[in-house]
């Protein structure tokens, strides 16, 4: 309990009343100061982590979170004991906004889960742990969709943040000797106490599918994080190397900084409204109006330097909305006055999509010494991976988070179309069709297709790469897979509630609305099915189960891809995207918002195109490098200067 312990007594000291200077967990208006130097709303995974960073560089400036959640004493992670969870509805478990988007026509109206944490720490406190880092060809695309000035996003731009923003920790001899984890320190050397490491424990049946992929032409690959990752590979969990408990921006980038940063103040249990500029959008920083979830009051806090948006993807949209930034049709329809059209805000919405791609049966016996059924049938099993857990350093099944291996394959590598898929792709985004896949909103909006047919072509150039992987499937046991587009062509829109502009945002996820997408899910279904006919899946019998023998032709496959379709991994992505103006952005290379004065985004909200991986690691980094380009505009030019040096920047 060593970290989360820590965590927990800060918070109970101080809504016990205890006087504890740098314990600065707020709870209403009476208890801030009377203004702030920069403001930051939304206390999650990049939002936490600019503010850890700007107390640390600037102790004469105060900066203050707003953060929706509150501190939760449990934030376990997705495979933890139930006696960890307890109860999900317990107040003291760490929530989620759950979302289940409007009915996406193109794949039968599903919808499906999509979550975003609310709690201090943000998603970083409630996901899957799996802590991957994207390809160094996914942040390239960024640069190159973008085009000039923004070439500091690129992987090179990014790769010192992802190394500072992370402490990994290599695993034992005997690790190594008994899962044959592999590494290479250089893609690491950070010290922040955000934690990668792996686990002590894996299921015995893991080792089959590695060997599957073996026999499929798949390489391992050492190190998965330093850019390269096409192949078979070993991913870190974030978590504590010797506790298992779960690492996330609310631990390493508050509890275990705060005391010592006097100037380090954080508002719990309250909502950001709308920034306001009552004398222009060149006046700023903006006022941030905010409004408290314990009694309803709404009040404005003065930031003298800046604003910085880390609501994530899914609400930095409807703050912004709520400003008045954003479509001006939208917005006229919401009654909302137009502040700034900005189209791009609360569009391009993109998250990983996949079907559930193989399922099936061994018929033959295995040496599998431990596989989880044995938490169902076993209960002395069950009792002492409960209390592994709880040891130190913990052991047993519970110390696994989502999983520790993934393979990432290149559509050239598993698609024998593929020239002809990318080939398509560059058709569209040349022949004048791309704006038929948009939102009808957009179709006539020449910036939003200029960005959109960037995307398409950055995108290509991906797909084309035989080192750039377009698929991922994790496993850690079992007998099913899942196939993760890691690149995809929809766009979807986060919108207000026409009826309750505070109220949870409507998402239209438009899932398969680029058929494109089908033509590589069905690529990935034919890729990820052959593996029942590998020499070592031979030897233990295996038997597709689904697809299903009955299952051959293109088009029962993708109806079969329609029917098994999961619309979000959790990755929702790019509702206020670091492009021009003139390709539909919202964010610049600096991650103000374009014309705008004293406002940034910090947050997953500013991907273009998507990432071939899962986004926690790329949150840290994005966090880390908006708070270097701050601390930079700041220091070095002083204040004056800093707006004109950031004028310079646009
Ligand atoms: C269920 C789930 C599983 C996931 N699994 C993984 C995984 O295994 N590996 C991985 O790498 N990634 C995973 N992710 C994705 C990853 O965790 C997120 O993409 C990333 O953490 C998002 O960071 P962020 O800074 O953009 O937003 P967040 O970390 O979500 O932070 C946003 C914060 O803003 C707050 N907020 C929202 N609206 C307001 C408002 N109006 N005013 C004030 N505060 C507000 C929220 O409460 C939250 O704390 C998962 C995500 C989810 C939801
Ligand atoms: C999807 O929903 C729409 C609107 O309700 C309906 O017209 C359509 O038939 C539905 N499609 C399917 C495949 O169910
Ligand atoms: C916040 O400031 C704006 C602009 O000055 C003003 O219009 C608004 O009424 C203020 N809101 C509150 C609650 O004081
Ligand atoms: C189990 O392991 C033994 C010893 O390594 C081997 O001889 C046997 O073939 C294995 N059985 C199966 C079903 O894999
Ligand atoms: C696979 O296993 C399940 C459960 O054991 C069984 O119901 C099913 O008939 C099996 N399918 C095949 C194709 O062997």
């Amino acid at each position: 309990m060593g970290l989360l312990g820590a965590f927990f007594v800060s918070f109970a000291v101080v809504v016990n009343g205890f006087h504890v200077p740098h314990a600065n967990i707020k709870r209403q208006v009476s208890q801030l100061r009377s203004s702030y130097d920069f403001v930051i709303v939304g206390g999650g995974t990049s939002g936490l982590t600019v503010a850890d960073r700007l107390t640390e560089a600037f102790p004469s400036k105060n900066v203050l979170v707003v953060e929706y959640g509150d501190v939760k004493q449990f934030t376990p992670g997705t495979f933890d004991p139930p006696t960890t969870w307890a109860n999900p509805l317990h107040p003291e478990y760490a929530p989620f906004f759950v979302f289940f988007p409007i009915p996406s026509p193109d794949v039968k109206n599903k919808t499906g889960f999509v979550g975003a944490g609310q709690t201090v720490g943000g998603s970083s406190a409630t996901n899957g742990q799996f802590f991957d880092r994207g390809s160094r060809y996914d942040y390239d695309s960024w640069a190159e969709a973008a085009g000039p000035g923004y070439e500091a996003w690129n992987w090179r731009g990014l790769f010192p943040y992802f190394k500072k923003s992370v402490t990994f920790h290599p695993p034992s001899a005997a690790l190594v000797q008994k899962h044959g984890y592999t590494w290479d320190i250089s893609a690491y050397g950070g010290s922040t106490p955000i934690h990668a490491s792996f686990p002590p424990f894996q299921w015995e049946d893991r080792e089959i599918l590695w060997n599957t992929w073996k026999d499929l032409g798949l390489k391992p690959s050492r190190e998965c994080a330093a850019g390269e990752k096409e192949g078979i590979c070993f991913v870190p969990t974030s978590q504590h190397p010797v506790t298992a408990k779960r690492s996330h921006a609310g631990l390493a980038h508050y509890a275990d900084v705060v005391a010592s940063r006097p100037n380090y103040d954080l508002l719990v249990r309250h909502q950001g409204i709308r920034v306001i500029y009552p004398n222009g959008l060149q006046s700023g920083p903006p006022t941030v109006e905010v409004k408290s979830l314990l009694d309803s009051h709404v009040f404005n806090i003065t930031a003298t330097a800046e604003v910085v948006l880390a609501a994530g993807s899914l609400h930095t949209p409807t703050i912004l909305q709520r400003s008045g930034i954003g479509p001006a049709g939208f917005l006229q329809s919401a009654g909302i006055p137009v502040v700034l059209d900005l189209p791009g805000v609360g569009s391009n919405l993109h998250d990983h999509s996949g079907p559930f791609a193989v399922t099936w049966n061994y018929t033959n016996p295995g040496n599998f010494s431990e596989i989880p059924e044995r938490m169902d049938t076993d209960p002395a099993y069950l009792a002492d991976s409960i209390a592994g857990f709880s040891e130190n350093p913990a052991r047993g099944p519970y110390t696994l988070g989502l999983a520790n291996t993934a393979i990432y394959v290149s559509l050239p590598k598993l698609a024998p179309n593929h020239q002809a898929i990318v080939n398509r792709i560059r058709q569209i985004a040349n022949d004048g069709s791309a704006s038929s896949y948009l939102p009808a909103e957009y179709r006539t909006n020449p910036d939003m297709i200029r960005g959109y047919k960037a995307q398409l072509l950055a995108i290509a150039n991906k797909l084309a790469n035989p080192k750039a992987p377009s698929l991922e499937t994790p496993w850690a046991t079992g007998t099913s897979l899942q196939a993760f587009l890691l690149h995809p062509l929809s766009r979807g829109t986060v919108r207000l509630n026409l009826n309750d502009h505070l109220a949870q945002p409507i998402l239209d996820y438009r899932t398969g609305s680029n058929p494109v997408d089908f033509d590589i899910h069905l690529a990935h279904v034919k890729f990820l099915r052959q593996l029942v006919n590998t020499p070592t899946m031979q030897q233990y019998g295996a038997v597709e189960v689904a697809p299903g023998p009955g299952v051959q032709s293109d088009a029962d496959l993708v109806e079969f891809i329609k029917d098994q379709m999961t619309v979000s991994f959790q990755h929702p992505s790019g509702t206020a995207a670091l492009l021009p103006k003139n390709k539909g952005g919202v964010v610049g290379p600096g991650l103000k918002v374009h014309d705008t004065a004293g406002l940034r985004v910090v947050d997953m909200s500013i991907l273009s195109v998507n990432i071939g991986g899962h986004l926690s690691s790329t949150a840290y980094a994005v966090g880390e490098k908006a708070a270097a380009i701050i601390i930079e505009e700041w220091t070095v030019t002083g204040k004056g200067k800093g707006k004109a040096k950031a004028k310079a920047r646009r």
